[in-house]
């Protein structure tokens, strides 16, 4: 009766194998918070660093053939793939890199054994993929994943999303556009700014797994990654530009003062493995915080200004951090956008896939200082965060090192990246609103009462008209609600100005719960036409059908 893997997938009904699990045997199966605790582990045990934690650039690749037909390539680093991405034609200038999603060995803490995860070029994080704004790059993704794993967390199916980033509808990593292990695909991101507008100009974005049913999995398993940018402000350089602690002075290497931090929640058995309940569509919460696939790590500092790119890359869990010594963190981009003034704030409140980028200078602290990072925000369950609670569990330590501050030619100027057209500009243009009600029903999860459908386009908003979309919670949930191709200004929280953090652009914003039972976003959709999606980021209620389709028209 037409029932496909997919719908099989969808109910959790494959695990590893393709072993299909009765529908009677899913109300007795545990959820994930109901598993027994993970082991103990010692926190602060192990250093974050490059090559333990903090992943390498990736590195150009030699230009290869994107104009063939679809069939068995050859790479340029000898490996041979069926290729299923159509032939063309890209500028001359562009990067190529290639990338092989592939199995890794994995210690999250040495009190564990090692873990076999899924990692971009087999890395947890992948490698950071540098952007320059300007400069199109190519990258061409090898599915390297076992088909027959016996994990059971994860499916072997892949399509890249590059979240943040403005790319054509075929390179976004649309959920159906999958491709299986022993393929690969290209995927083109031009990376130029929206509209020719400097405010567009981007700064911190990330790539993902984006597989139709499967991206809850696969992310947890391990297939993620950062995808940062340069541009004319924010020079990667602390000689140039705005002159933001970088990892680079007037071109030579110093750093690294700019480190990218995922924050993801995870959950093991007793014997120390990654434990995953494929039955459970609420959302993973876990008991174990890592920072760049690490338990609880540390970092060593010195008495300098650092830029730290917090990236919230849990599947459900919410945070909100705090230095255990109440030095406020000086915040200056938000998702993908750096914001125009930098704010001070005592604590970042960051939803999953949220991006929010500070400045922590430790220039005061003494040799040998211990400072936390602290989440405070206690969240059991997925339906919510239950409140802040005191004194909250450190993630990561950061250990001050120097008897002396050192030379920080690092700023923070006044000013960022200015807003020339927001709100202000583009409220009377608006003739369209839309609303968005997200709900549950019977276990599965809905916008406007519906589950997402390939062949439904819930929008079709044009190209360069800015709209109002209001999003309404229909129960007692938070979800981060997310849109492609374009960020978009956060009018309002159930009526009211949104807090700081909240007024530059976004591409995800969390509501419900107790954050606000109705937002009020304006987005604009630049250049291209086609369709995109836009989804809770929750990513199991993404997997469960949270999702929607719009079509930008000419
Ligand atoms: Cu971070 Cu549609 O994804
Ligand atoms: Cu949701």
């Amino acid at each position: 009766m037409g029932i496909s893997r997919r719908d099989l997938l969808r109910w959790g009904m494959i695990v590893g194998g393709g072993l299909v699990i009765p529908d009677g045997l899913r109300s007795s199966l545990a959820r994930a918070s109901d598993l027994p605790s993970s082991p103990p582990t010692v926190p602060f045990l192990l250093e974050l660093k490059p090559g333990q934690g903090i992943p390498p650039v990736a590195k150009k690749v030699t230009p290869f053939n994107t104009q063939a037909d679809p069939g068995v390539c050859v790479n340029v680093d000898g490996s041979t793939a069926f290729h299923v991405s159509p032939p063309r034609v890209v500028p001359d200038n562009t990067e190529f890199f290639l990338i092989h999603q592939k199995p890794l060995s994995h210690s999250f803490h040495p009190q564990l054994p090692n873990n076999i995860l899924w990692g971009y070029d087999g890395m947890i994080p992948g490698p950071t993929i540098l952007a320059k704004s300007g400069t199109p790059q190519l990258v061409r993704f090898v599915n390297d994943l076992p088909v027959n794993d016996p994990v059971g967390i994860g499916e072997p199916i892949s399509a890249i999303h590059r979240h943040g980033g403005f790319q054509a509808p075929e390179d976004d990593g649309y959920p159906l556009d999958t491709f299986c292990t022993g393929q690969s695909r290209d995927y083109f991101f031009p990376n130029k700014q929206p509209a020719g507008l400097l405010q567009n100009e981007h700064s911190t974005n990330w790539y993902h797994d984006h597989s139709i049913d499967a991206t809850a999995q696969n992310v947890y398993r391990g297939l993620s990654g950062f995808y940062p940018y340069t541009n004319s402000l924010d020079t990667g350089d602390e000689g140039t530009g705005l002159r933001l602690p970088s990892n680079f002075y007037n071109g030579k290497s110093v750093g690294p003062f700019d480190i990218g931090l995922v924050f993801q929640d995870r959950q093991f058995n007793r014997e120390g493995y990654l434990v995953y309940n494929t039955f459970d569509h609420d959302g993973f919460i876990g008991d174990k915080f890592c920072v760049n696939g690490l338990i609880q790590p540390y970092l060593r500092v010195q008495r300098r200004k650092y830029r730290f790119r917090f990236l919230n890359g849990s599947n459900a869990r919410v945070y909100q951090f705090f230095l255990s010594t109440g030095q406020p963190f000086i915040a200056i981009s938000t998702d993908s956008n750096l914001l125009p003034h930098p704010v001070s704030v005592e604590s970042v409140h960051i939803a999953p896939a949220e991006r929010v980028d500070v400045v922590i200078d430790f220039r005061n602290y003494q040799n040998h200082s211990e400072v936390f990072l602290v989440n405070r925000l206690q969240q059991t369950e997925s339906r919510k965060p239950s409140g802040l609670v005191s004194p909250g569990t450190p993630i990561l330590k950061f250990l001050v090192e120097g008897v002396d501050p050192v030379e920080d030619p690092s700023q923070v100027p006044s000013t960022l990246l200015p807003i020339t057209e927001g709100p202000a500009q583009l409220l009377q243009q608006v003739k369209v609103q839309r609303r968005f009600k997200a709900d549950r029903s019977n276990g599965a999860w809905t916008i406007n009462n519906q589950l997402f459908d390939e062949n439904r386009i819930s929008a079709r908003p044009r190209r360069g008209e800015p709209e109002i979309w209001i999003i309404e919670s229909g129960g007692g949930w938070v979800h981060p609600f997310h849109v492609h191709l374009n960020e978009f200004f956060v009018l309002s929280r159930d009526g009211k100005t949104p807090p700081p953090l909240e007024r530059g652009r976004k591409d995800t914003i969390l509501f419900g719960g107790d954050t606000a039972r109705e937002i009020k976003i304006l987005v604009k959709f630049e250049e291209y036409t086609g369709r995109y999606v836009f989804h809770c980021h929750n990513v199991e209620h993404e997997d469960m059908r949270m999702m929607g389709q719009f079509q930008v028209e000419p």
